[in-house]
């Protein structure tokens, strides 16, 4: 069992002067299943190859429990990895490429024989065993490298982007045989990925990355309901959160954001007092799709808009709507027949309004 701490740990490429990573510090619990998400070349796999030991780090440490690894080997650290581009043995058979971790190990034909056939089962290969990788399309060549690493007993996992050449269809399936491979195996694993669907259903925790940085580390709920920035609120969530700029005014001593005349939110008393205490003139407001509703309720309130587009997604709508010159969307329920030029009333809970600082695009939480 082990605990992966990454402290203050920077990498720089000295071949074009790329800081990939900056000051990262990371504490993955032993057995904890972690994704390191975020957009293309935020730093992701580097951080990745450091923990594994392929890629040397350039200030900072890594522990492996209370051990620091920076200068052991991979096979000293014990990990198991893949990675989306496949690296299996072009000459071997699949079942030859799935055995060998094995066979280094010196395991008996026999057991590895069973082992095979049963991360091939899980994986759905078993009908490629006896090909070569070259026979193979991209996603099939996807599961056998994930397979080889599975096969292992490593005391980490480190997966990047192992399930993104396949269809959506099988991506679900593996996602959910990955998770209950986590659940039996109880082994910490680290899994790189820029979607953030998968982050989400996969991870116990997940370390939000944006321009080497790391935004904000923390479980679904956090990451949805107190996103750290405007970054964070951007990129989690599906359709992603609305962004809109207001001025602050007060009615009654109570804070009225005022995006224009004829569109206003409410905020909770939480974000009233934290509004106040910042002595802030304007702020950006956050709010996501799924919290405009159009059901009524006793303590809603409301904003009117009118309809441009009615996306029909089977158990959902997405409404896009504008007031005045601002855009925004809701996500409404499938009976939803509104069509463009219609007017429509949403309701939002005051908690549900976040404000961000126009300038840092911190969000006052
Ligand atoms: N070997 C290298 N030499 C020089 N620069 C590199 C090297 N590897 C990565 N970089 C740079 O470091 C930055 C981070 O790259 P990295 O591969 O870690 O990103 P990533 O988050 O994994 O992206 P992606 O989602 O596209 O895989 C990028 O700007 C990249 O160009
Ligand atoms: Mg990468």
């Amino acid at each position: 069992m082990t605990e992966v701490r990454i402290d203050k740990v920077n990498k720089i490429y000295e071949r074009g002067n790329v800081h990939a990573v900056q000051n990262l510090n990371l504490q993955i619990k032993d057995g904890e299943f972690v994704a390191l998400l975020g957009p293309s070349g935020c730093g992701k796999t580097s951080t990745l190859r450091m923990i594994v030991g392929l890629e040397a780090i350039s200030s900072g440490t890594i522990r492996f429990d209370d051990v620091i690894v920076n200068d052991f080997t991979p096979e000293q650290r014990n990990v198991a990895m893949a990675f989306e581009s496949y690296a299996l043995y072009p000459n071997l058979s699949i079942a030859e490429n799935l055995a060998f971790p094995l066979e280094v190990r010196g395991i008996p034909l026999s057991e590895r024989t069973k082992e095979v056939n049963r991360i091939a089962e899980m994986l759905q290969i078993t009908e490629l065993l006896d090909q070569r990788p070259g026979q193979l399309s991209g996603g099939q060549q996807q599961r056998v490298s994930l397979g080889r690493a599975l096969i292992r007993e490593p005391a980490v996992f480190i997966l990047d982007e192992v399930l993104s050449h396949l269809d959506a269809h099988l991506k679900f399936q593996m996602l959910f045989e990955l998770k209950k491979i986590h659940y039996s195996l109880g082994k910490t694993m680290v899994y790189v990925t820029h979607d953030q669907m998968e982050a989400l259903a996969l991870s116990d925790r997940v370390a939000v990355m944006a321009n080497a940085k790391l935004q904000q580390f923390g479980n679904r709920n956090e990451l949805y309901h107190k996103p750290i920035n405007r970054f964070v609120a951007d990129f989690i969530g599906e359709p992603s959160t609305n962004f809109l700029n207001a001025r602050i005014s007060s009615v009654d001593k109570k804070i009225v954001l005022e995006v224009n005349a004829d569109l206003r939110f409410h905020p909770d008393s939480r974000r009233q007092d934290l509004i106040k205490e910042k002595g802030l003139e304007e702020v950006l407001i956050g709010i996501r799709p799924q919290y405009l509703t159009l059901q009524d309720g006793p303590v809603k309130e409301s904003v009117t808009a009118e309809v441009l587009i009615n996306e029909y997604l089977g158990e959902r709508n997405i409404l896009e709507v504008k007031n005045g010159s601002e855009k925004f969307r809701a996500v409404v329920p499938p009976e939803c027949r509104a069509i463009r030029g219609d007017r429509v009333t949403l309701f939002y809970e005051p908690n549900h309004v976040l404000a961000f600082d126009p300038q840092t695009e911190e969000c006052l939480l």
